[in-house]
C-alpha cells in the first residue's frame, strides 16, 4: 500500500509531525527502530530527567529544606531503586501515550531501521534482517541526535563508569565524585539530580561560563547558586583526556589559555559535550540527500531537503536541539503536506533548564542585542522583593525583561528562579503577538504569584516598577 507520508523516527518531531498529518487526513506510517516510540526525548532523555531531577529534588527539599519552614525531625533515606522505578514507570506511560495516539490517529507503526532509497521509497530493516520496501508520497528525515563525546579526544563511553546522558540516568548507586564534562544543559541537570542524592560535583566546562549562550547575567548568578549547593566548578578548562583507572576513570584538563594539567579521581565521568546529528545507515549520501558542513540534513525554508519529497526536521536540522522546536517544525510540515501554510517563529522558541532553581529565556540575550547594535531597555526584578516567593522561600533570581527602546517591543525575557519554566510562557505569547513591555505590565496578574515578579521586570523596563 502506497502512503502519503511515512515518517523515520518516532521522537518529538516525527511523532508529533505523524498525528498533525494524520489529524489533516493524510495516511501515515511511522518507521522506529527502538523498541518503544519517543525517541530520546521519552525514552532516555527529557521525560526520564525530569522524573529524577523532581525525586531527588523533593529528596534534597526533604533533607534539607523544611526545617526553616518548622517541620523537624525529616531524615529522608534514599532507595535508588525505586526512584529509578519511578522514573521507568513514567517513561512507560508517555511511550505508551504515543502507542495510543497512533492507534488513535490510524498512523501504521513499522519496527525497523528506515534507509531513504530516494524520492518515494523507503526500505525498512526488521531485526531478523528482514527488508521491505515501502512506497511513500513524501519522506520525513527526523531521526534526531546522538551522544557528541569529546572533540578531538577519544573516550570510551561504557554507560556505567564513564557515562553519557543514557548512563547518567541510570547509574546503580550514588557516585562519591561524580565529574561532569560540559557546563551545558545535561551536565548541570543530571548533575544536579547525582549532587541532590549525595555525590561531589565538578563540573570542568571549556568556556569561561556555564550555559554558554545564555545571557550572561543569568549565567553568572544562576552559577553562584549552583556552586551554594556545592557543585564545584572548573572553567576555561578543556578536557584532554577521560580514561578508567584508580577508584572509576580519571580526567585530565588543562587551562584553555594555557598551563600545567590537572587530574581528577573520579567514581563516574558523565560526558555531557553536547550532540550531533544522527544519519547513520539513512543511506541520504547514496539517496543524494545534501548534507550541511556540521552533518546535518539540508533544508529550505520548508523543510525540504535537495531530493524531492524528502523533508527533514528537528535534532537532524539546523537550530536549536530541543524538543518542543522538533515539534513545532512537525506540525508546520504537516500542515504544509496537507496544502496548509506551515509556519515556525524561530524567534520566540523558549529554553528551560530543569534545575533548582530553574533558567528560562525566550528571545534574545543583551549580549545578542549589543553585537547587533540594538538600542534596548533593561527592566529587573529579583524575586526577593515578591512576597509570594518569600512565603515559599524561593528568593533566589530574578526576571529581566528586554525592550525595543524606541517601540517598547519586547525582544527577550529571562528567568532564574523557582517556576522559571512555567512563567516564561507568558513572555513567549506575549512576543508572538509583538506585544510591549507596557503590554506585560498592564496585564493584572494574580496576587500573590512568582509570575507578578515577570509585570514588575516590564513596569521596570517601560516606566518604574512598584514594588522596589
Ligand atoms: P551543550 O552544547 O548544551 O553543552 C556542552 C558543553 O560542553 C559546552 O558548554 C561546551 O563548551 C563544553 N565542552 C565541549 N568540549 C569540551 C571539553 N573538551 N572540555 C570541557 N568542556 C567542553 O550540550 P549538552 O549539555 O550535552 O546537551 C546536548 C543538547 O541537548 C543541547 O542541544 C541541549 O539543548 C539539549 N538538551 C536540552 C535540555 C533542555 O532543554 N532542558 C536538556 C538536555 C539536553
Amino acid at each position: 500500500m502506497a502512503y502519503d507520508l511515512i515518517v523515520i523516527g518516532s521522537g518529538p518531531g516525527g511523532y508529533v509531525c505523524a498525528i498533525k498529518a494524520a489529524q489533516l487526513g493524510l495516511k501515515v506510517a511511522v518507521v522506529e527502530r527502538r523498541a518503544t516510540y519517543g525517541g530520546t526525548c521519552l525514552n532516555i532523555g527529557c521525560i526520564p530527567s525530569k522524573a529524577l531531577l523532581h525525586a531527588s529534588e523533593t529528596y534534597a527539599h526533604a533533607a534539607h529544606g523544611m526545617e526553616p519552614l518548622g517541620i523537624e525531625g525529616v531524615k529522608p533515606t534514599l532507595n535508588l531503586a525505586k526512584m529509578m522505578g519511578h522514573k521507568d514507570a513514567t517513561v512507560k506511560a508517555n511511550v505508551d501515550g504515543v502507542a495510543f495516539l497512533f492507534k488513535k490517529n490510524k498512523i501504521d507503526g513499522i519496527r525497523g531501521t528506515g534507509k531513504v532509497l530516494g524520492q518515494g521509497k523507503v526500505s525498512v530493516t526488521g531485526d531478523n534482517g528482514e527488508e521491505q520496501v515501502l512506497e511513500t508520497k513524501s519522506i520525513v528525515i527526523a531521526t534526531g541526535s546522538d551522544v557528541a563525546g569529546i572533540p578531538g579526544v577519544p573516550v570510551e563511553i561504557d554507560e556505567k563508569v564513564i557515562v553519557s546522558s543514557t548512563g547518567g540516568i541510570a547509574l546503580e548507586k550514588v557516585p562519591g565524585h561524580l565529574v561532569v564534562v560540559g557546563g551545558g544543559v545535561i551536565g548541570l541537570e543530571l548533575g544536579s539530580v547525582w549532587g541532590r542524592l549525595g555525590s561531589k560535583v565538578t563540573v570542568v566546562e571549556y568556556l569561561d561560563t556555564i550555559l554558554g549562550g545564555m545571557d550572561g547575567e543569568v549565567s553568572k548568578q544562576y552559577r553562584r547558586m549552583l556552586a551554594k549547593q556545592g557543585m564545584d566548578f572548573k572553567l576555561g578548562a578543556k578536557v584532554t583526556g577521560v580514561e578508567k583507572g584508580g577508584k572509576g576513570a580519571k580526567v585530565t584538563f588543562e587551562p584553555v589559555k594555557g598551563g600545567e594539567a590537572t587530574v581528577l579521581d573520579a567514581d563516574v565521568v558523565l560526558i555531557a559535550t553536547g550532540r550531533k546529528p544522527y544519519t547513520d545507515g539513512l543511506g541520504l549520501a547514496e539517496a543524494g540527500v545534501a548534507m550541511d558542513s556540521r552533518g546535518r540534513v539540508e533544508i529550505d525554508g520548508h523543510f525540504r531537503t535537495s531530493v524531492e519529497g524528502v523533508y527533514a526536521i528537528g535534532d537532524v536540522v539546523r537550530g536549536p536541539m530541543l524538543a518542543h522546536k522538533a515539534e513545532d517544525e512537525g506540525v508546520a510540515l504537516a500542515e504544509i503536506l496537507a496544502g496548509q501554510a506551515g509556519h515556525v517563529n524561530y524567534d520566540v522558541i523558549p529554553s528551560v533548564v530543569y534545575t533548582q532553581p530553574e533558567v528560562a529565556s525566550v528571545g534574545q540575550t543583551e549580549e545578542e542585542l549589543k553585537t547587533a547594535g540594538v538600542a534596548y531597555k533593561a527592566g529587573k526584578f529579583p524575586f526577593t522583593a515578591n512576597g509570594r516567593a518569600r512565603a515559599m522561600m524561593a528568593t533566589d533570581g530574578f526576571v529581566k525583561v528586554l525592550s525595543d527602546k524606541e517601540t517598547d517591543r519586547v525582544l527577550g525575557v529571562h528567568i532564574v528562579g523557582f517556576g522559571a519554566g512555567e512563567m516564561i510562557h507568558e513572555a513567549a505569547v506575549l512576543m508572538e503577538f509583538g506585544g510591549s513591555a507596557e503590554d506585560l505590565a498592564r496585564t493584572c496578574h494574580a496576587h500573590p504569584t512568582m509570575s507578578e515578579a515577570v509585570k514588575e521586570a516590564a513596569l521596570a523596563a517601560f516606566f518604574k516598577p512598584l514594588h522596589m
